[in-house]
């Protein structure tokens, strides 16, 4: 017998949210069809903007904190009244609209506008949002893009600042640069003042839920809908430097050299050996390798190395860690050279909520989709708001895999397959 259309679950406007995600999606363009948006650069900036004019036009209330989040907020009322509801908590559905250097289109920017299309799907439809746990309490729905999710300066920064994790010393040495992180924060009007103040109460959240791509070929190769989150890994990250002596590249001997370059090429090799030897369920990354002075004719003197591994296990991480300063001392030692180390932050791994990932799991089960429960090898917002308040996360097939590239892309059901298991996924947790 056909289904009645009454008993059909409310589902999100597909034409609406494509139409927002293209009008985004060409905000600080590239040629081959990414976006190139790091923190507070010109792209990233006009993205904001570009949010905050949607948030407007849409109807819904636009807010900002301290650390330069923005979020489209949708006050649960007292029914009948209009008021706004006095023991309200507030649901976080959210993502981010910075990106990697020539990123992807989809990474952060679908969570974004799924997360709006939720609200303004409840907005339209006059629904009133109890939490099932404690009747009495009234939810909003927010929508929010974090600060500086993928790290140009900081890394998980908005989300970090909310959650209260954020100190004075994550500001004094960020990954991306001190300097970097002060122009940054002036062009959006942000101090590191502000950003300390944007801690919110526990009381006053729900919990967070967000909606990613993979950025992996698991969901893609097994022909699944969606994957439920069940851990996130953690990330730390160092800058290695190697120092040696600048020496003239033609008339200094081969061995008289302290050649900066060669300690930190062996390293990096040794690093992938280690990693894929010892610890199977980490990875590690040199993403970045600076020689100085930097000339064909000059032996480096220094050569610095952005280096970040990741686990889902906070032991692992702690061997890890061990063995890979240690590994890089060794290098250092074997070519005569000098170590420096400096340490530039980490962040935990992190459980999903059990109530987050069985209120997906019925969502999906509801609207027909295919799930499967996976970790999070790529670090997400979600995990600096864990110990605060209930986290769930799911992800969308990533086709080839592909991601902090412009290959990134998800086919559109997909994208909506989604959005439509976190509109279910709110009215499940509090409708
Ligand atoms: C963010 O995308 C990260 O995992 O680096
Ligand atoms: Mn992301
Ligand atoms: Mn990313």
């Amino acid at each position: 017998m056909a289904e009645s259309f009454s008993t059909l679950p409310l589902r999100v406007n597909p034409d609406r949210m494509l139409d927002s995600f293209t009008q985004l999606a060409f905000i600080a363009a590239t040629a081959d069809g990414g976006v190139n948006r790091p923190t507070f650069s010109d792209g990233h900036l006009a993205a904001r903007k570009w949010f905050k004019e949607e948030i407007e036009k849409s109807g819904l209330e636009f807010r900002t904190d301290g650390a330069g989040n923005h979020s489209a907020f949708l006050p649960a009322s007292v029914i009948g009244s209009g008021q706004q509801a006095p023991l309200a908590k507030t649901l976080l559905l959210g993502s981010h609209l910075d990106s990697v250097p020539n990123g992807g289109r989809f990474d952060g920017a679908l969570g974004v506008m799924a997360a709006l299309e939720v609200l303004k799907t409840v907005k339209e439809n006059r629904i009133n949002l109890k939490s099932r746990t404690e009747p009495s309490r009234s939810v909003n729905l927010e929508a929010i893009d974090f600060t500086d999710e993928e790290g140009t300066l900081v890394g998980l920064l908005g989300s970090a600042a909310l959650a209260g994790h954020l100190s004075q010393k994550d500001l004094a040495s960020p990954r991306g640069g001190r300097d970097q992180l002060v122009e940054g924060m002036a062009r959006a009007g942000l101090s590191d003042a502000s950003m300390l103040s944007a801690a919110r109460p526990k009381d006053s959240l729900a919990g967070y839920l967000e909606l990613h791509i993979e950025q992996g070929k698991r969901l893609e190769r097994a022909g699944i809908d969606i994957g439920i989150v069940s851990a996130i890994v953690g990330i730390w990250s160092y800058r290695l430097s190697f120092i040696g002596r600048a020496d003239h590249a033609g008339s200094t001997t081969m061995d008289d050299r302290l050649d900066a370059s060669l300690g930190a090429s062996a390293f990096t090799l040794a690093a992938r050996e280690m990693v894929m030897m010892g610890f199977p369920d980490c990875v590690v990354n040199v993403g970045k390798m600076d020689f100085a002075p930097g000339a064909f004719n000059i032996v480096p003197a220094r050569a610095d190395l952005a280096l970040e591994f990741r686990s889902p296990d906070e032991d692992e991480f702690n061997r890890l860690d061990a063995a890979l300063l240690e590994l890089a001392r060794k290098e250092a030692g074997r070519f005569g050279l000098e170590m420096r180390i400096e340490f530039l932050g980490k962040h935990s791994p992190s459980m999903m909520n059990e109530t987050m990932q069985t209120a997906f799991a019925t969502a999906c089960d509801d609207l027909g989709l295919t799930h499967v429960s996976l970790s999070s090898g790529a670090g997400h917002d979600g995990q600096s708001l864990a110990d605060l308040c209930p986290v769930g996360m799911i992800f969308v097939p990533s086709v080839d895999g592909a991601s902090h590239s412009p290959r990134e892309f998800t086919k559109w059901d997909d994208c909506v397959n989604g959005a439509n298991v976190l509109l279910q996924a709110v009215l499940r947790l509090a409708g």
